[in-house]
């Protein structure tokens, strides 16, 4: 029996945003191509080191290396084999944690997230930016930060959304690009919510004091807000994937966000919602990070055994919202989770932007959020009364594209490769062609119909739908 053979009829409907994502993913590839020939990286000018940056568990698949008997410890590895004994004993009768392949949408989750809801009505295609649909966009982000009054000028459609009933964008082809997660229905949650929220501000009250933070946040590419971005990235003339550094009294507040229970709960949504809304590209993750960590060993994702995604970004504003823009240097056809926090009023501000859709979605504080950041041009729109307290923070989960193409490369980078005998010719196999790789990278979207036979196919959970 399946952890959800007691599911009800499911409902799986979204909303149809009546676009293509195609042409939108061959331009993500293509840029994605281009900064990992540059050696650009996603690291918000934060330097990259191989040596850990602080205390963390092992990762499961380290544990499994750890086997391995040392000459001369025969004692040490008996009470090691009794111990892994011990754990595997555990593990088969606790529940899976979130590892790849081994993860299993919580029941919980899986009846919260079974119902979506559809809002029907399409987009009229043609009204979008011009040149925005068919090879490179002839627009790029403008880098600037849009009012609601602004966007409804420009005719962006408004979707009202509470932050709780789940809902999925679907385009013209029947893929899901795009979930509005919400959040579980466990009161507990709440708690979390709450607790992580109160976290950040404590960091960036902390960080403003001891000097680790401006005392005004500063304009950077992404809008005027504090924000640390850790976990593990590739880029920055670096070369081999590394852990961000920062220094020590910012690492500090880092440590203490990345060991809070409340803020691990929500990467644990994040990871799971990726899983249960996108398990192929979920599987495509794993399949890329797991050799990347066997590897590389002193790389430390932020939230081992509890998420897929290796870097997370804590924007701890206090007035957080992002200029138009995109991620290339993220995984081209990867998923970016956003959990909104703070105190603001939903519906008139904070709002996410879909440039690319004419969307604007209302985003309350505790929702999650899972967009293609690489391809979808996305922004906020600024929250109202800041003068009366309100605030408004977010944390992203997100994985850099570079670390993808640098296992794909056999451990190297491009420019390794091509210094190398038949380099040349090696990389010219392993990239492909662009019509391929986008190809494969659309497969890797499920549609409504195909989402739960891909999970079933991907973590061997069958469920109804
Ligand atoms: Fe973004």
């Amino acid at each position: 029996m399946s952890d959800f053979d007691d599911l009800p009829e499911l409902v799986m409907e979204g909303l149809n945003v009546d676009v293509d994502v195609e042409p939108l993913l061959v331009d993500a590839l293509g840029t994605s191509a281009l900064n990992f020939e540059k050696d650009a990286g996603d690291n918000e000018g934060n330097p990259l080191t191989s040596q850990p940056t602080r205390p963390s568990p092992r990762r499961s698949s380290q544990r499994i290396s750890m086997a391995i008997v040392k000459p001369g410890a025969i004692e040490k590895q008996r009470r090691k084999d009794k111990s892994r004994a011990r754990r595997a004993w555990r593990r088969q009768n606790t529940p899976l944690p979130a590892l790849p392949l081994q993860y299993r949408p919580s029941n919980c989750a899986a009846k919260r997230h079974a119902r979506l809801q559809f809002i029907k009505g399409k987009l009229d295609s043609s009204k979008l930016p011009a040149g925005i649909w068919v090879g490179k966009r002839r627009t790029r982000p403008s880098q600037r930060q849009w009012t609601l009054p602004e966007l409804k000028e420009e005719g962006f459609r408004i979707i009202e959304w509470r932050g709780d009933e789940p809902q999925v964008l679907v385009d013209s082809e029947g893929r899901i690009i795009a979930v509005l997660a919400g959040k579980p229905s466990d009161p507990d949650f709440d708690g979390a919510i709450a607790r992580a929220d109160a976290a950040m501000v404590h960091a960036r009250i902390v960080g403003k004091l001891n000097g680790s933070l401006p005392a005004r946040p500063e304009e950077h590419r992404r809008g005027i807000f504090s924000a640390i971005p850790c976990g593990v990235s590739f880029g920055g003339g670096q070369v081999e994937p590394g852990n961000l550094l920062h220094p020590p009294k910012k690492q500090a507040l880092l440590n203490d966000l990345l060991d809070n229970p409340a803020i691990q709960r929500l990467a644990g949504f994040q990871s799971s919602c990726l899983g249960f809304y996108f398990p192929r590209v979920y599987e495509d993750y794993a399949s890329n990070l797991f050799p990347l960590y066997e590897h590389s060993p002193h790389l430390q994702p932020n939230f081992p055994d509890i998420s897929i995604y290796p870097a997370c970004t804590f924007n701890l504003g206090p007035h957080t919202a992002t200029f138009d823009h995109t991620d290339a240097a993220n995984v081209p056809y990867g998923l970016c989770a956003i959990t909104a926090l703070g105190d603001f009023d939903p519906r008139k501000g904070g709002h996410l932007i879909l440039f690319d859709l004419k969307l604007v979605i209302e985003f309350p504080p505790g929702a999650t959020i899972l967009i293609p950041s690489s391809v979808l041009r996305h922004g906020n729109t600024p929250i109202v009364g800041e003068g009366s307290g309100s605030y408004r923070m977010s944390m992203t989960q997100y994985c850099a594209g570079g670390l993808f193409r640098w296992v794909g490369y056999g451990f190297k980078t491009a420019k390794t490769l091509l210094s190398e005998v038949g380099g040349k010719a090696r990389k010219e196999a392993i990239d492909g062609k662009l019509a391929d790789r986008t190809a494969q990278a659309l497969a890797l979207f499920s549609t409504i119909d195909s989402l739960a036979d891909d999970r079933s196919s991907v973590f061997g959970v069958s469920f109804r739908q």
